[in-house]
C-alpha cells in the first residue's frame, strides 16, 4: 500500500523537472540578462507626419497595435523614407554589451512587404543592422531572404533578438527556438523597433502587434 506512492515518486520528481523546462529554465534565454524598465519613458511612436498618433496607433489591454497604409506620408516632411508607424526604443541606445529585445508580435493576413521588427545602427549607407520583415507568404523574414520563420499570420509568435555588440553576432529566436544568425552590419549605436515600415513591395494596408515587450542587458 506504501509501495504504490514510492513507485510515483519518482514520476513527480520527473514532473516537476518537466515543469521547470517548461517555464523555460535551464534553458532560459534571458538567463544571465537584467531586466530593464520598459515604460513610456523609453519609448515613442513614429508615425506620419501629418496625422495624429491616434491614426495609426492604439495601446488596449496591454497590445499596441501599429498601422499604416502604402500611400502614408513619411515620418517627417521632408524625409525620403517610406510610410511607417514605429515603436522605437529611444530610451536604450546602446554601445556595448549584448542586448536583448523580447515581445509576442502578431502579424494580420494581408500585411506583406514590411519590416516589422528592426535593430536600428548601422555603417553608412545602411543604417539598420536587422530587419525582420514578412514576405508575400506571410514569413518572417531576413531582410526579406532567407526565411526565418514560415506562415507567421494571424498568430502570436514570441520573439528574441540577442544583439552582441563586441561580436557583432545577432541571433533571433522564436517561440523560444534559436532560428537565424547573421552579423550586424557595423554602426556605433543601436537601438530597438517595432511596428510596420513600409518596403520596396509593401501591401497597400500593414499592420503588426505587440505585446510583453522587454528590454534585457547582460550582466557583466
Ligand atoms: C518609468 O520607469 C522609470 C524607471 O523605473 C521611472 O523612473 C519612471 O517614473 C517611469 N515613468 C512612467 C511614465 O511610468
Ligand atoms: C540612411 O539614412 C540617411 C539619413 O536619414 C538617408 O539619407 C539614407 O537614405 C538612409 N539609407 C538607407 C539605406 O535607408
Ligand atoms: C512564396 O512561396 C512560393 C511557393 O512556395 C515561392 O515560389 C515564392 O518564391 C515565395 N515568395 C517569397 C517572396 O518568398
Ligand atoms: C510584390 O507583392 C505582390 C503582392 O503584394 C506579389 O504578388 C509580388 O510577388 C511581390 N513581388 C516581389 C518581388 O516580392
Amino acid at each position: 500500500m506504501g509501495s504504490r506512492y514510492y513507485q510515483f515518486a519518482p514520476l513527480s520528481v520527473a514532473f516537476a523537472l518537466c515543469s521547470c523546462l517548461a517555464r523555460g529554465w535551464p534553458n532560459d534565454l534571458t538567463h544571465g540578462f537584467k531586466e530593464l524598465p520598459f515604460n513610456t519613458s523609453f519609448y515613442h511612436i513614429q508615425k506620419p507626419y501629418d496625422l495624429p498618433v491616434e491614426q495609426r496607433y492604439s495601446f488596449i489591454n496591454g497590445v499596441h497595435k501599429l498601422w499604416v497604409f502604402s500611400t502614408d506620408k513619411p515620418l517627417s516632411r521632408n524625409s525620403p523614407t517610406k510610410p511607417r508607424s514605429e515603436i522605437i526604443i529611444s530610451g536604450y541606445i546602446y554601445y556595448s554589451g549584448v542586448w536583448q529585445f523580447e515581445a509576442y508580435g502578431y502579424v494580420p493576413h494581408g500585411t506583406s512587404g514590411v519590416s516589422i521588427m528592426q535593430v536600428f545602427g548601422a555603417t553608412l549607407p545602411h543604417n539598420t543592422s536587422f530587419i525582420l520583415g514578412v514576405d508575400t507568404n506571410g514569413s518572417l523574414t531576413h531582410f526579406g531572404a532567407p526565411v526565418i520563420y514560415p506562415k507567421a499570420y494571424d498568430k502570436w509568435f514570441r520573439l528574441n533578438v540577442i544583439h552582441e555588440v563586441e561580436t557583432r553576432k545577432l541571433k533571433v529566436y522564436i517561440n523560444g527556438i534559436f532560428k537565424y544568425e547573421t552579423l550586424d552590419r557595423g554602426g556605433t549605436s543601436h537601438y530597438f523597433k517595432c511596428g510596420v515600415y513600409a518596403g520596396s513591395n509593401a501591401s497597400y494596408y500593414m499592420e503588426s502587434r505587440w505585446k510583453g515587450i522587454r528590454v534585457f542587458k547582460k550582466y557583466e
